[in-house]
C-alpha cells in the first residue's frame, strides 16, 4: 500500500508540528468562547483526532458527511449531504474541520447550509489547501499546508476509499489513479 505513494509530501512529524501550532492559534482565538468542532467525514478524521488532542480546553464534536458524485481523482462539484449533525449549532461558535480544499465547492455548500442555522460564528480549519484549483471563493481561517495540484492520499484522505490509514500525506502514483 505504501508503495502506491510516489512520494511522501508531509511526514508524520511535520503533520504533528503543524497541528500543534494550529491548536495554539485556535485556543487563543476562542479564549472565553465555547467551541464546537464539526468534522467532515470521512477524510478529516485523522486530523480531527490529532487536533482535538492538542486543544487543551472544553469543546464539543459533531460529524457531517458529504459526498460529491462519482469516484475519481477530480471532484464533480455536485455535493450532497449524506449525514447531518446531531446537535443544534444555533448561537454556538463553530469550527469546521476539513481534510482538504480543492475546488472549494464542498465547503461552499457546507457553509451555506450551516449559516442558515445561525451559529454565533462559523470558521473553517483545513489541513490541506490545493489553492491552485479553487473555483469558488471560500474564506478559510486556518490552513495547515498549502499543497501543489497533485492528488494526495493518506492521513484520512482516500483514493476510492483506500489509503486513509497511511500515517503520512503522500502523492498517489500516476498508474494507481485514472487522472
Ligand atoms: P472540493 O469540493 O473540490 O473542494 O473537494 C473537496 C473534497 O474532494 C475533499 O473533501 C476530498 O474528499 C476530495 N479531494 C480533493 N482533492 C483530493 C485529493 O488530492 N486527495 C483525496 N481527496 C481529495
Ligand atoms: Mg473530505
Amino acid at each position: 500500500m505504501q508503495e502506491d505513494a510516489a512520494e511522501v509530501l508531509i511526514a508524520p512529524a511535520d503533520l504533528h508540528r503543524r497541528t500543534v501550532e494550529l491548536a495554539r492559534q485556535i485556543e487563543a482565538d476562542y479564549a472565553g468562547r465555547d467551541l464546537v468542532l464539526i468534522c467532515v467525514l470521512k477524510g478529516a478524521i485523522m486530523f480531527l483526532v490529532d487536533l482535538m488532542k492538542e486543544l487543551h480546553r472544553p469543546l464539543e464534536v459533531d460529524f457531517m458527511a458529504v459526498a460529491s458524485y462519482g469516484a475519481s481523482t477530480a471532484s464533480s462539484g455536485v455535493v450532497r449531504l449524506t449525514k447531518d449533525l446531531d446537535m443544534s449549532i444555533q448561537g454556538r461558535h463553530v469550527l469546521i474541520v476539513e481534510d482538504i480544499i480543492d475546488s472549494g465547492r464542498t465547503l461552499q455548500y457546507l457553509t451555506e447550509i450551516l449559516k442558515l442555522r445561525q451559529p454565533a460564528s462559523l470558521r473553517i480549519c483545513t489541513l490541506l489547501d490545493k489553492r491552485a484549483r479553487r473555483e469558488v471563493d471560500v474564506p478559510v481561517d486556518y490552513v495547515g499546508f498549502v499543497i501543489p495540484n497533485k492528488f494526495v492520499i493518506g492521513y484520512g484522505l482516500d483514493y476510492n476509499e483506500v489509503y486513509r490509514n497511511l500515517p503520512f500525506v503522500g502523492v498517489l502514483k500516476q498508474e494507481c489513479g485514472n487522472m
